[in-house]
């Protein structure tokens, strides 16, 4: 199959309010010439977005959405779909919580579960039967984690989820190998966003920290992946590696220097 063009077409971002939702859409309108149509719950900083895509030439939509929601899920389908043709989709809306899984609190479990997993397989079905119907090549873009590779003591929660997220996005490709559409799974390290701040870990997995990226470049990398249709794409030669490793290793082993990592920065909270 071509590599997917997005030049003039609309891509559906959800969390597009900040970190790497933000970036990439900014990148598509930049590097990529789409028309992102900008998902999140903070209509001030869609809109602020909105108007920073206008001046680079595009066209953008906004919803705001909250992706625990079934409506508002069946609402950004129908919105992204129903007025004009959809040529891709960025699901991207993710949240975390660092601590003893026993301390996250229902609410936010619930939350957690909603957004990275329920909301993913959602939308993922929707996605993929339109452009399984459509038959012109759509792309699917599943933003995962290196957080999916290996259990995560402290983020346990989290880690399940995404592990969830890459096995469902891998199977998901598989499944539609020979149709006009791909689905790729994202995983990165480490990003340097408000996620890592909000979660208290910043102090330790900031910018300076080798396995944390920018998240311009990390961006960059991510939509490279899902305009080649990689099925599964793990940014960065450090990562990689990590990667790799966390395969070949004991998954045991691999568990305990997670949470032992983490440690250090859990009793400050
Ligand atoms: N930062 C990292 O180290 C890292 C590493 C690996 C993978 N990731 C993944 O990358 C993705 C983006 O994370 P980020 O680092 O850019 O974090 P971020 O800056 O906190 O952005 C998260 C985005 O998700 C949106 N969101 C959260 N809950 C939502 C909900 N219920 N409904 C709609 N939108 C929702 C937020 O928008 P609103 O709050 O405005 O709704 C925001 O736009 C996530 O899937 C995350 O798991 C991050």
């Amino acid at each position: 199959m071509k590599n997917l063009d997005l030049s003039n077409k609309r891509v559906l971002v959800t969390g597009a309010s900040s970190g790497l939702g933000l970036e990439m859409a900014r990148q598509l309108a930049r590097d990529h010439k789409a028309h992102p149509i900008l998902v999140a719950r903070r209509r001030d900083r869609l809109a602020d977005l909105a108007k920073e895509l206008e001046q680079l030439g595009a066209s953008p939509e906004l919803i705001a959405a909250d992706m625990t929601r079934a409506d508002d899920r069946a609402r950004v389908f129908a919105e992204t779909t129903e007025r004009a043709p959809l040529a891709a989709a960025i699901l991207n809306a993710g949240v975390t919580f660092f601590g003893r899984a026993v301390e996250q609190g229902r609410e936010s479990v619930d939350g957690l579960i909603a957004t990275n997993v329920t909301a993913v397989v959602d939308l993922s079905l929707r996605y993929v039967s339109y452009f399984k119907q459509r038959g012109d090549g759509g792309g699917l873009l599943l933003v995962s984690s290196m957080a999916s590779l290996q259990p995560m003591p402290y983020q346990a929660t989290y880690g399940a989820s995404k592990a969830f997220v890459t096995s469902f996005g891998q199977a998901l490709a598989e499944e539609h190998a020979g149709d006009a559409l791909s689905v790729t799974t994202f995983c990165p390290g480490g990003i340097a966003t408000d996620m890592i701040e909000s979660a208290g870990m910043s102090e330790k997995y900031n910018k300076d920290h080798p396995m944390v990226m920018a998240v311009e470049p990390c961006a960059r990398l991510a939509l490279g992946a899902f305009v080649r249709r990689d099925r599964v794409y793990v940014p960065g030669a450090l990562n990689k590696l990590t990667a790799l490793s966390s395969k070949l290793a004991p998954m045991s082993l691999v568990t305990k220097l997670v949470a032992r990592d983490y440690r250090d920065v859990l009793p400050k909270r």
